[in-house]
């Protein structure tokens, strides 16, 4: 038996979805997993098959840290005018004929959702519109945004519709950090990513671990997820921040040493500790303070690093102002890029950069 799962991700990290469930089939001893990224060319998706039951491929899924949704596909069809609101119709007829299992029992509710891109002279909300009409031509059901049972959703990328059941209610990434969140707290698919790629295996665990701008400590809990014998310290220039990712560890059972701290002081502030690994989701935005700019940022904060790292330390950054950080990186030899790649994130594109300490 042959099961198919399609998932969703940031762009960009669509090859650590597979990776990710790759891992976590092998560990439970499930074979020949088979996985794609950008299948038929969609960006921020991966489809992975496995020669297993769908309940044991769905369980699987259920538990990746690096993706958001979970989809059973169902049926895919090529949109025979994408540029005409006839495509609505047959999209609606589409739908009529399938045959979903899981909208089989006359009890269940559902809702219709989609996401498009490409250039249509229709919304996402018709085609979820068309589609919930569609599944109510075959036989009624009740429609509930909020109380639904099965959500159906049907995506358009310019002329290919795909129609899937989706396996997940809320987004696998949005973990719940207990009580302190802020808004700028990252995705935790994204923090999982950036740790991920600063040891990613077969390298060892990191044993000290800091973020050094850690905000409500999103980093810190992500690390202690994955490598749970790992020690993490966490600083930030907000009190708040302190004291939220302190009540953040705490609400999930974690200890860390997170300190009121600047990070461009961070040779002062972390004196006498050695980490092997720094991972951070630094300021991007106007509130850095007066009289800065983010290449001193940045600049400072790589001659601090060498007296509180060990010599083999790695340090993933998720880097908006990429000018700023090279030309700080330019200035400061100690440091050399080991992997860069560009993940979407809330419509910008920052990049994740793994460097390597070798000096
Ligand atoms: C993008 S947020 C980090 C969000 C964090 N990853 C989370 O998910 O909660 C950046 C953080 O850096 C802090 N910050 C700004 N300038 C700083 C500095 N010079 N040193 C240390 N922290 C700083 C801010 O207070 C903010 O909490």
């Amino acid at each position: 038996m042959t099961a198919r799962l399609e998932i969703t991700t940031n762009r960009g990290l669509e090859d650590l979805v597979v990776e990710e469930l790759r891992r976590l089939a092998a560990a439970a001893g499930v074979p020949g997993v088979r996985g794609e990224h950008r299948p038929h060319g969609l960006a921020g998706w991966a489809a992975v098959e496995a020669d297993a039951t769908p309940e044991v491929l769905a369980a699987l899924a259920l538990r990746l840290r690096s993706a958001h949704h979970v989809v059973r596909p169902v049926h895919a069809f090529t949109l025979a005018a994408p540029d005409s609101r006839d495509a609505l119709a047959q999209i609606q007829a589409e739908v009529a004929a399938l045959d979903v299992p899981e909208l089989a029992p006359d009890h269940v509710s559902f809702r219709a959702t989609s996401t498009r891109t490409g250039q249509h002279p229709f919304s996402s909300e018709d085609v979820a519109r068309v589609a919930g009409a569609g599944v109510r031509d075959r036989a009624w059901r009740a429609v509930s945004l909020k109380a639904y049972d099965v959500e159906l959703r049907v995506d358009v990328r310019d002329d290919r519709c795909t129609v899937g059941v989706q396996l997940t209610r809320e987004a696998l990434s949005r973990r719940r950090t207990g009580p302190y969140l802020p808004h700028m707290t990252l995705q935790g698919n994204v923090a999982w990513a950036l740790l991920h790629l600063a040891r990613p295996e077969p390298a060892g665990p990191p044993r000290e671990l800091l973020d050094p701008f850690c905000g409500g400590g999103t980093l810190l809990l992500e690390a202690k997820a994955r490598w749970p014998g790992v020690r993490v310290a966490g600083g930030d220039t907000s009190e708040g921040s302190v004291s939220g990712a302190l009540a953040n560890l705490a609400a999930a059972g974690h200890t860390g040493d997170v300190r009121v701290g600047d990070a461009r002081e961070a040779d002062r502030v972390w004196a006498g500790r050695r980490f092997d690994t720094v991972v951070s989701n630094p300021p991007f935005g106007k509130r850095i303070g007066p009289n800065m700019s983010f290449t001193k940022l940045f600049g400072e904060l790589f001659a601090a690093l060498p007296a509180i790292t060990t010599p083999d330390a790695r340090v993933s950054l998720l880097v908006y102002k990429r000018g700023a950080f090279n030309q700080a990186l330019r200035e400061h030899p100690a440091f050399t890029v080991r992997h860069a790649r560009v993940v979407e994130l809330g419509g910008l594109h920052p990049v994740i950069i793994v460097l390597d300490r070798v000096g």
